[in-house]
């Protein structure tokens, strides 16, 4: 009888080293952070006073605010922060955490699929931060791995100076006011707008995306993009679904929330990687953006349960027509998610022009 090498012997015979525990991880428990923020900061100087992040985005300037705020409430604290698509930071982090190389130390994204991969991994630390009971409790993981810093979401945005009532619901989109005005998200470009592609087509049909293609919309690499061009006086651009700008957006954009039709909103998720080399600065960092004094500060909802909408609106609990934890599980089904982007690659054809980090718009 010949004997065929299993598996296990080929992999047993070869020096495998891996860092990572993949199989059950029985090493879990958390730290509990017990200190100050400002015990927290003085780690952090001591550490070298660095913190590196890669978080999500769709332009290079997004996270210039945070990275402002933060510097001046922690004087020498430096936050190398690094905006780009989260689906092109998560390949790059797989790669540290293959070659251990890791020098990121802590990670912001919207692919919430990559985050329980990761744990599994063994790759992120189970950490704690102060008020992490404060946080909704679907938003954080039980141990710590990860958890939701702020609410991403889309809403129907329009330029008030060009538009003089924006669409509150789906069907609005489709009336002749607005043909040649829309400016939209390639679905195909981004998952979240796919999401949302996905919601109102299996609540209105596929008859409502060909009306919507009648319309002749312009298709836009980056969420960011739609708000700059409708923004621009001398844009046709007047109106768009697939971009969010929080709740107290400037006098000149109209913003509406449909109550029919259902929108999108997810917790963007933060960890810290296990192997960061500034834990200090991270840890100090998450601690930050989770505190009232943040979160207070947003000008969408909180991820904390203690801190209320601005602008007079209801708590996301309460809003039936947008379930933030929805997006995790269709970000989980990677094939659906696949199939649903070349569905539309052949209704739209692939998304045209550069990453909208190096864009121009
Ligand atoms: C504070 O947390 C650290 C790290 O988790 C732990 O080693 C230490 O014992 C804790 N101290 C107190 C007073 O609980
Ligand atoms: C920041 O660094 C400068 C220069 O080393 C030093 O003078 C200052 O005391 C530091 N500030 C804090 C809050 O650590
Ligand atoms: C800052 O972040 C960039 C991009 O992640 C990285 O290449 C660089 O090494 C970081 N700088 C420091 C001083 O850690
Ligand atoms: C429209 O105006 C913006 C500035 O608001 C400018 O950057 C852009 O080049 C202009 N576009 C055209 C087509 O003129």
């Amino acid at each position: 009888m010949v004997r065929i090498p299993t598996l296990c012997c080929i992999v047993a015979a070869t020096t495998i080293v891996s860092a990572y525990d993949t199989t059950f991880g029985f090493d879990g428990e958390p730290q509990i952070e017990n200190r100050t923020i400002d015990e927290i900061y003085e780690a952090a100087l001591a550490e070298g006073g660095i913190v590196t992040v890669w978080h999500g985005g769709d332009e290079t300037d997004q996270q210039d605010g945070l990275k402002q705020e933060f510097e001046a409430r922690f004087p020498n604290i430096t936050l190398n922060i690094t905006v780009d698509v989260s689906k092109y930071h998560d390949g790059n982090i797989d790669r540290q955490l293959a070659t251990g190389g890791v020098y990121v130390d802590s990670v912001i994204l919207q692919t919430l699929h990559d985050y329980p991969r990761w744990d599994n991994e063994g790759a992120l630390l189970h950490y704690l931060p102060l008020d992490f009971y404060s946080i909704q409790p679907s938003f954080r993981e039980i141990r710590g791995a990860w958890y939701g810093v702020s609410v991403f979401g889309w809403s129907f945005l329009w330029n008030k100076n060009k538009v003089s009532e924006g669409p509150k619901e789906f069907e609005d989109v489709l009336k002749p006011e607005f043909k040649d005005k829309l400016v939209l998200t390639y679905p195909n470009d981004d998952d979240a707008v796919l999401y949302a592609f996905d919601l109102i087509m299996q609540q209105y049909g596929y008859e409502w995306f060909e009306k919507l293609l009648a319309q002749n919309p312009r298709w836009v690499r980056g969420t960011a993009t739609p708000v700059t061009l409708l923004s621009q006086s001398n844009s046709t651009s007047a109106v768009s679904f697939t971009s969010g700008v929080g709740l107290t957006p400037p006098d000149s954009i109209g913003l509406a929330f449909p109550t029919k039709g259902l929108f999108v909103t997810w917790p963007q998720r933060a960890a810290i990687l296990k192997d960061a080399p500034h834990p200090e600065g991270a840890k100090l960092l998450h601690n930050y953006l989770l505190s009232k004094e943040h979160q207070s500060s947003l000008s969408s909802w909180s991820v904390r349960s203690d801190v209320s909408a601005p602008g007079g609106y209801a708590d996301l609990a309460d809003i039936p027509s947008t379930n933030p934890n929805g997006f995790e599980g269709f970000m989980a089904n990677r094939e659906r998610v696949e199939r649903l982007k070349l569905f539309f690659e052949d209704k739209i054809g692939t998304p045209q022009g550069l990453s909208p980090l190096k864009d121009d718009l």
